[in-house]
Parts: C-alpha cells; structure tokens; sequence
C-alpha cells in the first residue's frame, strides 16, 4: 500500500506478483489479486479480481491477458492484495482461490491464511439472510459477514476497522486476513489470530514514531451472541505511525517477511486479535483488551534476512543449496555459543532460565514432520547429558492424547518455522499447565519463538526448500549443546562432554567430506529411481536418520518409503524383504554396532540386496553389502547429523530423475499453519 508515492498499475502488479513468489516456497496450489480496477472515473470504487489454479507465473500471465487494465494508469494511493493458496475447504480452483468476495460487486474482498471452524454455522446463518456463496471455502463466510455487519451498520460513518473488529469477534479457529473494500478506498485493514502477520514499513523520511502505540477498547459485552451488535468504546485515534509531514510512506502486509525484505526490512509483528489499519498514509493499530498486563505498543523491528540468503545462487534447487550449506549452518549454530578452549557451552536464550529447567522432573520435546525427528534423534544424549527423563511427542498426538504435563516439567517446541499450528496449540497446551516452555526455532518473531518463556534460535538462515534439511542438523545440534549446558557442572561427564565438544569441533569438516560423495549418490540413484518403495533401517543413534531419510524420499520422490527400526526387523518388516525390494541400512561404529549386524545376515539370508551406509572403518559390513557408502566418524551422539546427509542428497537426486519439483512437492506447505 503506497501513499504519496505514486505507482503504475503494472509496478503494482509487479510488487504483488514479486511478493508472492517469494512465499511459493511454502506451497501452494491456486492464486490471486485484487487491485483498484480501470475506470478512471471511478477509479477507487471498483475491485478488479484476477484469480488462477496453478502457479504464481499463470497469475502473472493471466494479469496482462485482461485487456481492460491500463498499465500506465498512475496511482498516488493504492493498496493491492494478492495470495497463494493450498486447498483446505474445498478443490483447487480460481472460484476457491483468494481473494474471497462478499457479492458479485466486488464490494469487500478478503484474503486469508488459517482455518474457521465455525464457518459452517456462519454460513448458515448468512444463507438464511440471503447471502449467497459461491465457493466452497471457510474464507468467503468472511468476505460474506464483513458485508452483512456493513449492510446492518447502525451509523454512516462507521471506520473499515470497526467492520473488521465486529467480524473477527464472531470467528473460532486461526486466521490471518488482510480486507479491500469499495467502500473504503485506498484503505487497508489487516489482523491475524494464530496465523502470523507482519507490516513492512518503507518511507525515506523520518517516521513519527518507532514504538506505535496501540489502542485499547474496552469490550462492552451487552450480547456477544447476537452476532455482530457489541458496542465498543470510541477511540482516540491520534496513536499512529505515519512519516513525518505527511511524506511518502508505502506499508506491506504480508505472512512472511520473504515477501517483503526486498522492498524494506523494517516490520512490525502483529500480536492476535491486533487490528491494523491504513488510511491516509497513517497506520493505526487497535485491539480489545485482555489483560492489564497487555502490550501497550508494538516496536519497528529492523530484520537482519537478507535477499541473497533466500535466492538459489548456482544450484539447481533451494534444498540442494540449502543441503550444501550444512557446513556453514551448522557453524553456525554453535558460533559465538561453544567455546571450543574452555569446553563449556553457552545458550544466551535459556540462560535465565537454567536453574528452573535443571530442576524440572522430566523435559518433553515436542515437534512435527522433520523437527520431531531432531527430538528423536538426541533423545538418548539428552538423557545422558541431563539424567532425567525425556519424552519425545508428535504435537498432534500429544495434544490427542491430552497428555498429562506439570508445572515442573520443561517442553521444548522444535519448529524450523516457528509457525506450525500443531506445535503451536500444544505450546499453548503446556503454558496453560504451567510447564516452563522452551522454543527451538529458526525464525525471528514467529509466533513459538514469541510465545515461548525462552528458546534458542538455530540460526540456520532462511530455508526455502519444502523439504527441511538444514534445520534438521541445526535443530540437532541445538538440542545437543542444550545437553552440554545442562551437564557443565557433572563431575562424572566431564569426559564424554569434552569428546563431544572436540566432535561438534570438527562436523562443519567432516559435513563437507560427506557432501564430496553427491557424484556416487547420484548414481546410486540412478540405479534405484525406477524403484516404487525403498526401506531405510537403522537403530540406536541412527534410527531418527532412518525416520528422516525415509521422510525426504516420500516427500520429493512420491515413491514409498519407510524408516524401520532394526530391532523391530523380525517383528514384522523382514517380511517385506526378497530380492526386489531395495533395503539402506544405516551402521555406524557404535554400541548398536553388533546388532546392526545380525539385522544385516538377516536381511542378506533372505537374498535382499542391501545398501549400506557405514563407518570408512568398517571393512566387516561392506562385505555383505550390494552397494556401499563408506562415511566419515564422529562421536556416536553427533554421527546422525553426518548419515542423514547422503539420505538428503539421495531424495534430492531420485527426485530430479523421477522428473518431480524437488522445491514444491505436491500437497505438501512449507509452513502449515493449520491442525
Ligand atoms: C511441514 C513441512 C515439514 C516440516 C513440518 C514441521 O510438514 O512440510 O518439512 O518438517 O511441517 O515444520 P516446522 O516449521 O514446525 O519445523
């Protein structure tokens, strides 16, 4: 949204089609804008929508296709709104696709990340006023309700933000929305619950203030349940940002500062229920308050992402870069927090906080997807490292269960994103219970890094590809120098601390030895991309390699896979095994090391051909192997973060030659910031 800073239509298509395709990374599969239509005339009362299944670049082509836009037509004050979506109420299609509408005049138009889970009894209700729908999507309820509250309006001059407050006190579930009305020209409304939502500001002029003020109203609850009739008390609308004396100044909304760091990198973060509104160049934020202890301003953060660190450089895919960049990532990680002389290890995050965690009776970690396979794997090192009990949860099937916790124990979130809604809900489960929570993050501002009472944040950079990977060896590292820091003071691990410090010392070396063997990779997948399933077995340290492998194979290459624990072989998987079925066996020198190998005579008693990844040491397994990759060592604790690599850069590879888009698989977000 630009004032005073006039923009051609076509620069305006150009910041919202550029901004989306900074976010493609998370996965979508329709997408959309709305922008100010042509008649000059009526220049601001006229919404022109543009939506499309597919990609970012149909969108785009499809924008000059419309031959009633003019290009050239100047703007002194515009807000455009565009998204990408992945499907969760209803198909993939332009209808579905955002921005939703409130009529077929366009009069409000919505965007909106999240779920409503009350959408249904909404609709129902407007249905029976007579709204009509024409998607088969939670959103429209929105853009339909924010109609039916300005239809009812009881004053002429109620603001756009009052409509957008009365709409979101009716809505359950998550959102993050961003509304465009004909009604409210060149005025922008946006507010989030659950959902992340950040504005960029950009003006080279002096701002009117960097801390802005928010506005509190007191809710007036005559009948929260006669939809849409609470009264609030007025506001004082003096508290907004604006440059000073009324100079340019252009605001971007967006889910994710991806989409705007080109443009700006200062941003404010919206808190829930936050209502952030532009007009006349002046942003205001207002809210309902909670409780007394409520913020009273939200700060101008300046972000350290740069645009080169989320663009591809020389590699073919963003998760091929972003497995090559392992050496540096996990650097670092640990940079500036192991000191590698005095053999101590120092988390400024949890360092508050180390007494309480120290005597908390048992840490539970919890995380999805890739993240719940850092917790896997360090599990048994942080038992060693801290002697108490640790528990490992999928955040969905922790809050399914409704999971006992108590006030002494300690649950750590993982979450590359910090935004995943499963992880979220169980954060929030846990604060409720008292439970100290920690955050292990990759992302500044996300909502589990704010919601947390303190984390570490793994400073892996940005990371794009749908498939994670570095996160994963930087969660891991993470969750390990946690160990470290906990044990500092135990006599009796003095020893295995200093083994594992001179370990982590020398991984970003022995990262860059494992990515030396893409080349025999590539043509161990050249052998196996025909394949339709692919087994990855391991134990011990390595299982979680095996559960991560497996994900990278199903995620990108579509083909089955399954990461199987050894001891579990006879117990039922060794019956998958004959002479088609292609089996990678993970065996390191490790206490697990015999019993990697009675897994391998079973597997090669039965004719399967396995293929094994093992120490460079381990003359013994090779032998049984049809093929083998021979790895670097390291401590046993550390040596998962150098086997999942070669699983890594095997998805990658099978999935380029089984023609697939490694960046984007299909279904699959990024970000799911929905249960
Ligand atoms: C999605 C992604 C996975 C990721 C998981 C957890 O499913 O596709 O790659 O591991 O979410 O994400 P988080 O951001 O919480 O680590």
């Amino acid at each position: 949204m630009n004032y005073r800073v006039p923009r051609t239509r076509k620069e305006i298509f150009e910041t919202l089609i550029r901004g989306l395709q900074r976010l493609e990374y998370r996965g979508y599969d329709s997408a959309g804008v709305a922008i100010d239509g042509n008649n000059n005339e009526v220049k601001e009362r006229h919404i022109q929508l543009v939506k499309k299944r597919g990609n970012v670049k149909a969108l785009d082509e499809e924008l000059y296709k419309q031959d009633s836009m003019d290009l050239k037509v100047e703007f002194e004050t515009h807000f455009g709104i565009a998204h990408t979506r992945w499907a969760t109420h209803g198909v993939p299609n332009a209808v579905n696709s955002h921005p939703q509408r409130s009529d077929k005049g366009n009069e409000f138009v919505v965007i909106h990340n999240g779920i409503i889970t009350n959408y249904k009894d909404l609709r129902k209700f407007l249905e029976s006023k007579g709204y009509e729908f024409e998607s088969e999507t939670d959103t429209e309820t929105i853009a339909k309700l924010i109609k039916y509250v300005f239809d009812n309006r009881e004053t002429e001059d109620i603001t756009f933000s009052t409509l957008v407050e009365r709409v979101i006190q009716q809505l359950e579930g998550a959102f993050a929305l961003v509304f465009k009305s004909i009604h409210y020209p060149g005025e922008a409304v946006a507010t989030r619950r659950g959902s992340p939502l950040l504005i960029g500001v950009r003006s080279k002029y002096k701002l009117s203030t960097e801390q802005i003020p928010v506005l509190y109203r007191t809710r007036n609850i005559e009948n929260v349940k006669n939809i849409c009739k609470t009264r609030m008390k007025r506001l004082d609308s003096s508290a907004c940002l604006h440059a000073v004396g009324d100079k340019a100044v252009e605001f971007f909304f967006a889910s994710d500062a991806s989409a705007i760091i080109e443009h700006t990198n200062r941003v404010i973060f919206l808190e829930d229920d936050d209502i952030a509104a532009v007009a006349d160049g002046k942003l205001s934020i207002h809210r309902v308050k909670r409780s007394a202890s409520d913020d009273p301003s939200r700060a101008i953060q300046t972000l350290q992402m740069e645009l080169q660190q989320i663009m591809k450089g020389n590699f073919s895919a963003f998760m091929q870069k972003e497995i090559f960049e392992q050496p540096e990532s996990v650097f670092n990680t640990m940079r500036g927090r192991v000191n590698f002389e005095t053999n101590t290890v120092l988390l400024g995050g949890l360092k508050d906080h180390l007494k309480e965690i120290r005597r908390c009776r048992r840490l539970i970690v919890i995380g999805c997807g890739t993240s719940y396979h850092a917790a896997v794997a360090t599990r048994q090192v942080l038992e060693e490292l801290t002697e108490l009990p640790v528990m490992v949860e999928l955040a969905s099937d922790f809050l399914d269960r409704n999971t006992p916790v108590f006030r002494d124990d300690v649950c750590f979130f993982i979450s590359q994103s910090g935004e995943t809604a499963d992880t979220l809900l169980a954060l929030r489960y846990c604060k409720d219970r008292r439970a100290l929570t920690v955050g292990v993050t990759n992302t500044v501002g996300s909502s589990i890094s704010r919601e947390t009472d303190c984390g570490v944040h793994i400073n892996a950079g940005p990371e794009i590809g749908v498939a994670s990977t570095k996160a994963y060896t930087s969660q891991f590292i993470s969750l390990v120098m946690f160990g470290l820091m906990m044990s500092e003071d135990r006599i009796s691990l003095q020893d295995r601390r200093r083994e594992i410090i001179r370990g982590l010392r020398s991984l970003p070396g022995l990262i860059k030895e494992v990515l030396s063997l893409d080349e025999k990779i590539h043509d161990l997948a050249l052998e196996l991309y025909t394949q339709r399933s692919l087994l990855v077995m391991g134990r011990g340290y390595n299982y979680a390699t095996c559960l991560e492998g497996a994900l990278k194979i199903k995620e990108i290459t579509y083909m089955h896979s399954e990461g199987i624990l050894a001891g579990e072989l006879k117990h039922g998987p060794l019956a998958l095994i004959d002479k088609q079925m292609p089996v990678i066996m993970v065996i390191m020198k490790d206490p697990c090391f015999a019993k990697c190998q009675n897994a391998l005579q079973q597997v090669t008693a039965r004719q399967g051909r396995p293929i094994i990844l093992c120490s460079k040491d381990d003359t013994e397994s090779s032998k049984f192997a049809y093929k083998a990759i021979a790895l670097p060592t390291t401590v046993d604790c550390l040596q998962g973060v150098l086997s999942v690599i070669p699983l890594q850069l095997l998805s990658f590879h099978l999935a380029v030659l089984r023609g697939y888009d490694v960046d984007f698989p299909r279904n699959l977000a990024k970000s799911v910031t929905v249960e």
